[in-house]
């Protein structure tokens, strides 16, 4: 775990860094958000899982954490998640369906003590009011991005995150040019297919999350941005699906790979029909 540090008000971070090789380090967060019913999004990676307990309740006491949102079902968003619910007796998870049968593969969650949403969705927990969106890059389907109305911060989970030679805390530490080229990495990384969707469908999406005018964006997987920042971040992705798909070594133009794929099956059959 690195250290804690302070996103918003009343918003801590909880950080720590997946080295990634040959490209640098992906910030992982976890967020604390105060309030009359206090909130937990994410709940960082299996291999901090102590420090990250250890983290979360030096800034509270378990018997007052009410909610824990998890944005979608990889590990590095749920490796305190079971620890985290048998700690805290009043806490609540927040998840979509599909993210929680995939949870229950690996631990036992009570029923009653869930709240699914999809995106969409909306609803009230004290004095905050939440707002459920599917964010423009995703690797799992439950994936969900929530919009805090209480203070305008935008939760994107993986989404518009980051690989960075250099780990910052503010999107203002780091020269442009090296957010923006882990950027292009991370969200194709995560998202192959951007290079196979319809382009103006997907930037319709990241135009639904624009009109939210966040006053920050906070990615489980990024520094904070604030202000004017933010909308530098939505032009970046909306370029996305322009750029070749992205795989380990290669920038790969994943449409023509598939089409030589299904050619070589086709020959194999003995159809020698290329489709
Ligand atoms: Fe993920
Ligand atoms: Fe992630």
């Amino acid at each position: 775990m690195r250290e804690i540090y302070t996103a918003g008000p009343d918003i801590s971070v909880l950080p720590s860094i997946l080295p990634i090789p040959d490209l640098g380090d992906q910030p992982v967060n976890g967020f604390l958000l105060r309030g009359a019913e206090p909130l937990l999004v994410d709940t960082g990676m299996p291999v901090d899982r102590e420090g990250f307990i250890e983290a979360l309740w030096s800034l509270i006491d378990p018997s007052e954490l009410r909610w824990i949102a998890v944005t979608h079902d990889d590990r590095d968003h749920t490796g305190a998640v079971a620890a985290l619910l048998d700690a805290a007796p009043q806490a609540k998870l927040i998840t979509n369906g599909i993210s929680l049968t995939r949870l229950t593969e690996e631990f036992a969650i009570p029923k009653e003590r869930v709240v699914t949403a999809n995106p969409g969705n909306r609803f009230k927990i004290a004095d905050r009011e939440l707002s459920f969106y599917r964010p423009p890059t995703f690797d799992s389907p439950g994936t969900l991005a929530v919009f805090d109305h209480a203070d305008g911060t935008l939760f994107s989970s993986d989404s518009f995150g980051t690989v960075l030679q250099n780990y910052a805390q503010d999107i203002s530490d780091i020269p442009e040019e090296e957010f923006f080229a882990g950027f292009d990495v991370l969200n194709r990384a995560i998202a192959p297919w951007t290079a196979l969707v319809d382009v103006h469908k997907f930037q319709k999406s990241v135009r639904t999350l624009a009109k939210l005018r966040p006053a920050r964006l906070l990615s489980g997987h990024g520094p904070t941005v604030e202000g004017e920042r933010v909308d530098s971040l939505f032009r970046a992705m909306a370029r996305i699906p322009e750029l070749p798909a992205w795989l380990p070594g290669a920038d790969l133009d994943l449409e023509a790979a598939l089409d030589a794929h299904e050619a070589s099956a086709d020959a194999a059959a003995g159809t020698g029909e290329a489709a």
